[in-house]
């Protein structure tokens, strides 16, 4: 069976499309991973990985204009990116779910990009998952998100869902100017599974360098999400 994983957010450019590529490609290090744009319009992941020459989406398989095949765009030797439609309006909450009913053969996970807010485009995203990320910054609004983006998830019959605090400084939070963990794990009750640094290297849909803070810090979420036991460790946290 395939992990199926949404990563969502109540607030938008928390970083969830950052963090859903870059979780996409350390996971495809060792896993088959197909990684589903469904936040329609934008095409972020797409932009992320240089994938602009898109012919067909979620929506085209679901409404059987093309095969999933020819759907997915190849990323690296183990990534597959599934492209959003420029507008998914229109579309059934259960297409993404419906078109990849049968794809547990052919990956180990698959990640959901979900749009931000708790509308229909996280319903339809929440619909194909069984487990989910939540991101939030440590600040209040970001937070308040995460809260809303989960309960949405349970009332939709998530029961496992995990936190991913980005954007996190050390230094700012001591200065007042962000929340500390201890209190957005409170605020939001959530479980947590990792902490991921304020990278100034990442502009504008960048990807974080491996070598970097922010990349080490993704690179030990997925080995967490593989279920091996890496201890949390703050200390590279400015
Ligand atoms: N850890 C980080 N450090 C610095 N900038 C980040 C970090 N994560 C994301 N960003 C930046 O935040 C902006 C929004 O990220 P994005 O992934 O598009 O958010 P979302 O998908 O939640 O709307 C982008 O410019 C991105 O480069
Ligand atoms: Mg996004």
């Amino acid at each position: 069976m395939a992990k199926r994983i949404v990563i969502a957010s109540g607030k938008g450019g928390v970083g969830k499309s950052t963090l859903s590529s870059a979780l996409a490609k350390a996971l495809a290090l060792q896993n088959r991973v197909l990684l589903v744009d469904c936040d329609p319009g934008l095409n972020a992941l797409s932009l992320i990985f240089g994938k602009t020459e898109v012919l067909f989406s979620w929506a085209d398989v679901f409404a059987e204009r093309c095969e999933l095949s020819e759907a997915a765009v190849p990323v690296t030797e183990r990534l597959t990116l599934l492209p959003a439609p420029t507008n998914a309006e229109e579309t059934d909450v259960s297409a993404v779910k419906e078109i990849l009913k049968d794809a547990d053969v052919t990956y180990d996970y698959m990640l959901f990009d979900a749009p931000s807010g708790v509308g229909g485009g996280l319903a339809r995203a929440a619909a194909a998952a069984d487990s989910a990320i939540v991101i939030a910054t440590a600040e209040t609004l970001s937070v308040r998100g995460a809260a809303k983006a989960a309960g949405t998830l349970s009332d939709k019959g998530i029961s496992d869902l995990k936190l991913l605090i980005n954007r996190y400084s050390v230094k700012d939070a001591k200065k007042g100017r962000l929340m500390t963990i201890d209190d957005v794990m409170n605020e939001t009750l959530l479980q947590l599974l990792g902490v991921v640094p304020e990278d100034e290297g990442l502009v504008g849909g960048a990807l974080p360098d491996a070598a970097s803070p922010a990349g080490l810090a993704v690179s030990r979420v997925s080995l967490r999400l593989e279920g091996k036991n890496i201890p949390f460790r703050l200390s590279f946290i400015k």
